[in-house]
């Protein structure tokens, strides 16, 4: 951007400014920007969270939380934070058009334009798409940490029998492992846990008295 463009556009802000009230009021324009910076850096957290996530099925049969929140909580804050940074993200590039598409013409000194520096960002993304599509490293790298997460959780002591084995009664569960399910329900009843009914299921029990249905499995198992 060139030094006149750059005094014009600082001249028509002191003169908003000076509308404005000499700068007291409310002023939309940054708060925009930080709705934007705060609402990107919530997004990128919950998308950390969730790149370290267990897969679905996993994640409730250990009963997987990461700082007070299950992997729907972290689904739901990483797409409410999407929707207002995407939201902000648009009123911050509206707001600030001018600036933006002069920048990105002229450059930010005023002795050339931005050309070489566009052409090597276009080659790295497009460089960058193909070793994505071809999943090779750096990507694979990237993939195979994702796999890592997503099906060995720290807290699994035994993989999920059937997938949604959370979702099945007490009285399937006692008959996967050839035991009577009366038994069984006498069992967890002398064991003072509540809610227990043969037809509940592993996962409602579990939630009932503060277990995971990995755990609640396992003490079946032992009976
Ligand atoms: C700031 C950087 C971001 C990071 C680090 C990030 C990371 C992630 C990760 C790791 C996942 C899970 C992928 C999987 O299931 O294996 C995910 C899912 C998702 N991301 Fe992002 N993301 C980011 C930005 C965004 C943005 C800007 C949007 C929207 C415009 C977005 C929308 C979504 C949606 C819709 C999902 C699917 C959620 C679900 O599993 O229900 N993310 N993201």
């Amino acid at each position: 951007m060139n030094q006149n463009q750059l005094e014009n556009l600082n001249q028509g802000k002191n003169q908003n400014q000076g509308q404005n009230g000499g700068g007291k009021a409310f002023k939309f324009k940054p708060f925009i920007s930080f709705l934007t910076v705060f609402s990107f850096l919530l997004l990128a957290f919950s998308g950390f969270i969730l790149y370290i996530r267990p897969e679905g099925s996993i994640a409730r049969w250990v009963g997987w939380r990461a700082i007070g929140l299950d992997k729907s909580g972290w689904e739901t804050v990483h797409i409410v934070f999407c929707t207002l940074f995407v939201l902000a993200g648009l009123i911050h590039l509206v707001l600030n058009f001018k600036a933006i598409v002069l920048y990105l013409s002229l450059g930010i000194d005023k002795t050339r334009k931005n050309l070489p520096e566009m052409v090597v960002a276009a080659v790295l993304v497009v460089l960058t798409l193909l070793v994505a599509v071809w999943r090779v490293p750096p990507a694979s790298w990237l993939m195979e940490g994702r796999a890592h997460y997503k099906n060995h959780p720290r807290a699994l002591r035994i993989q999920v029998p059937a997938p949604d084995f959370e979702k099945q009664s007490l009285r399937r569960v006692a008959e996967h492992f050839g035991q009577s399910p009366e038994r069984v329900l006498k069992e967890l009843q002398a064991r003072g846990l509540k809610g227990v009914s043969l037809e509940s299921s592993l996962e409602d029990v579990a939630r009932s008295n503060q277990m995971t249905p990995q755990e609640l499995y396992l003490l079946i198992r032992a009976y």
